[in-house]
């Protein structure tokens, strides 16, 4: 079973980072090999939407995704972390998640018809980790929603969304009992849900 844990914040000893490792350290309890990402290690280019994907679902962009995109589809589950930043989702996950249009497929004629790369090879498993600084949830934004709707999309069924709010210096949020708690829940239940549905998968293919 395989975890990748992707990291929207340039702070390495950040809230967002150590939360998204509380959730890999946990998960490796349960047995999952997990990697960690952090998105601003990779130069990661703006979809420019040329739809040159459109026929191969694949990014004609030559830059650093390319190598995000083999580990994307190895991955059983993934854990997307991000601050929020003005309401939203940072930048570089902005990025990373537009370049993940390359997974999304239309109708020919219909583009009202589409379907995402994972509905149509078997749904993979998501956590999604937003942290802000304000103690008021309204001042999250859409940080959480703008990581949940995507991966929904994309074919990813969301165990566990965790805001933590109310954590400003880098770090802070690993003071909070509760907030580690919380990440490590999620990734110990992302796991334990792969874990199930592999077992489902093995005592399936006994029946049929
Ligand atoms: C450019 C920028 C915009 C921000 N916008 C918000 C915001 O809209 N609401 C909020 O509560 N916190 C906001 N913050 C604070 C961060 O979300 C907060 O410090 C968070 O803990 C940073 O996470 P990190 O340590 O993982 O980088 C902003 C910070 C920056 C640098």
């Amino acid at each position: 079973m395989k975890i990748l844990g992707v990291v929207g914040s340039n702070r390495k000893h950040g809230n967002t980072s150590g939360l998204v490792k509380a959730a890999l350290q946990a998960a490796e309890k349960e047995n999952a090999d997990t990697a960690l990402v952090f998105l601003g290690d990779y130069s990661i280019q703006d979809c420019v939407g040329c739809e040159g994907c459109k026929d191969t679902m694949r990014c004609v962009i030559k830059d650093d995704m390319q190598k995000l995109y083999p580990l994307l589809l190895e991955a059983d589950g993934i854990i997307l972390g991000s601050p929020t930043y003005f309401y939203n989702i940072t930048a570089t996950m902005k990025a990373f998640i537009d370049r993940c249009y390359c997974f999304e497929a239309f109708a020919r004629d219909d583009r009202a018809s589409w379907v995402g790369l994972h509905e149509a090879l078997g749904i993979k498993y998501a956590v999604v980790i937003a942290v802000c600084e304000q103690h008021d949830e309204a001042d999250m934004g859409f940080t959480a929603e703008a990581m949940i709707k995507p991966l929904e999309a994309l074919g990813y069924r969301i165990i566990s969304t965790i805001k933590a709010i109310g954590y400003f210096k880098a770090g802070e949020a690993l003071q909070d009992e509760r907030a580690v708690e919380n990440a490590r829940n999620a990734g110990k239940k992302l796991a334990r849900t792969i874990s199930l549905r592999k077992e489902v998968e093995r005592k399936m293919q006994e029946i049929i």
